[in-house]
């Protein structure tokens, strides 16, 4: 049985943690959140992740699981630190690393025997030499057997445990190849592809996807606007595309845009790695303005549709980045709700998870109790965020309820044809029917 630290339990930690306590490791989950983990300790989840509380009350239960605020205690005697702390945004759109600088001092700080760092945070190419360097001169007198090992994560909030367990691939990076073999035992038993590259090929692996990913989303986004000008329904141009095997047609969804909380700080990570060394990210600047379009060109559509905002009602339904996670970190909705009151209108919303979360950032709106709460009064409705309760919606009762008809349905969820037989004034994200200039 391997032995385990994971430093962070947000929802890389907590997830990876579970899962390799579920593999058979006995794992030590370690923040400096006190209250995060006395609700861990008392089975809270701090997040909402599908699968997520059975599966570490299973492990807790097993004894191969536990919790603690004592970094002391959850390093002791572990063959593998995992660094799985947060790394948002700085003032430039650099990532900020003062978090992984704390845990790779703690580490230097607490450890006494041979260990190897494992990072699972998402850190720009280079940070894998930067924190081998920390550890190496904290501990200059009393020198440490350790490497540095990079496993970018690559699960997706909502359906992370899958991710986690059914990995397309594990990518694992390091100047020490034995280190990086040793990680990769962990991983044996989901008998799935596993990579190993040098340190920085492996950091760059994560940004080059998570870029990838938010590109396909841009260009289709792109393209959608393109076929509401000219009466093309970017669904059924997905569709076709996505035929072509060398395309395939995940992430051509076109909608309100990309957000949560890898993309939006990653994209501008990159991208301010290149600018900083010489290079000039044209691709990566321009998908992410087309992204910050995509939020105003609703508000345009609003604007146009209804006149000036100012007291007008706004429904939106969806808060969450995306469904299945209560994670509202650059959450399309937020933003678009941010532009809605900038212009007077008054938003009330509803989402299945994310509420509580939104609260902080949005102490403006009213919250609904359901999706007909929410349409009660609206001038137009917004779907922001495509949950499954969303989908099956009873509209004749929606129609009673609004004031207006209008209804923007950001993720494209609804049939067109079907809603402007009901009487709304419909629009989607690129169908026909659609267009914003005349
Ligand atoms: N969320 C995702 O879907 C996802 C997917 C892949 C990769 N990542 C990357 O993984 C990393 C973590 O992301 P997240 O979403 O889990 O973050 P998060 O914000 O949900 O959680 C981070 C946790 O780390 C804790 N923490 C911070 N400093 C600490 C320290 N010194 N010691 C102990 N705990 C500390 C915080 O209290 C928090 O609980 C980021 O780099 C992110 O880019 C995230």
């Amino acid at each position: 049985m391997s032995k385990l630290c994971v430093i962070g339990t947000g929802y890389v930690g907590l997830v990876t943690g579970a899962c390799f306590a579920d593999l058979g490791s006995e794992v030590h989950l370690m923040d400096i959140d006190q209250s995060r983990i006395d609700g861990l300790k008392n089975g809270i989840m701090p997040i909402y992740e599908p699968g997520l509380e059975q599966l570490v009350a299973q492990n807790v239960k097993s004894g191969r699981l536990s919790f603690t605020t004592e970094i002391a205690e959850a390093l002791d005697g572990a063959e593998f630190a995992f660094i799985a702390v947060g790394t948002p945004s700085g003032g430039e759109g650099e990532a900020d690393l003062q978090y992984v600088r704390m845990a790779a001092e703690t580490i230097a700080d607490l450890v006494n025997s041979p260990i190897i760092v494992v990072n699972k945070s998402t850190v720009p190419v280079g940070t894998g030499d930067w924190v081998a360097d920390i550890i190496a001169k904290r501990r200059a007198g009393k020198p440490l057997d350790f490497s540095v090992v990079s496993n970018p994560e690559f699960l997706r909030e909502g359906s992370a445990i899958n991710d986690f367990m059914s990995p397309d691939r594990v990518i694992l990076g390091s100047l020490d190849q034995d280190a990086a073999v040793r990680v990769s035992h962990l991983y044996d038993s989901l008998r799935c592809p596993i990579m190993i590259t040098d340190l920085r090929t492996a950091e760059m692996i994560k940004y080059a996807s998570n870029a990838f990913l938010a590109t396909r989303i841009s260009f289709i986004n792109e393209i959608a606007t393109i076929c509401e000008e000219l009466g093309a329904d970017v669904s059924q141009v997905a569709q076709g595309m996505g035929m072509d095997k060398r395309i395939g047609r995940a992430f051509l969804d076109a909608g309100l845009g990309w957000g949560g909380s890898c993309f939006p700080k990653d994209v501008k990570a990159l991208a301010h790695m290149a600018v900083i060394h010489g290079s000039n990210p044209q691709l990566l600047q321009a998908v992410m303005e087309i992204n910050r379009n995509q939020r105003r060109r609703a508000l345009l559509r609003l604007r146009k549709e209804l006149g000036s905002l100012n007291e007008k009602v706004i429904g939106v339904l969806g808060l969450s980045f995306k469904p299945n996670t209560d994670d509202i970190r650059e959450a399309p909705a937020i933003e678009l709700i941010h532009l809605l009151e900038n212009e007077g209108a008054i938003v009330q919303s509803y989402d299945p998870q994310a509420m509580e979360n939104a609260k902080g950032s949005l102490p403006n709106i009213r919250f609904c109790n359901s999706p007909y709460e929410v349409a009660q009064n609206a001038d137009a409705l917004v779907l922001a965020t495509e949950w499954n309760e969303f989908k099956q919606l009873d509209f004749e009762r929606i129609a009673q309820l609004m004031r207006g008809k209008v209804i923007l349905d950001g993720r494209n969820l609804w049939d067109p044809d079907r809603m402007r037989e009901m009487g709304f004034t419909y629009f989607g994200i690129g169908r026909p029917n659609n267009k914003l200039y005349e």
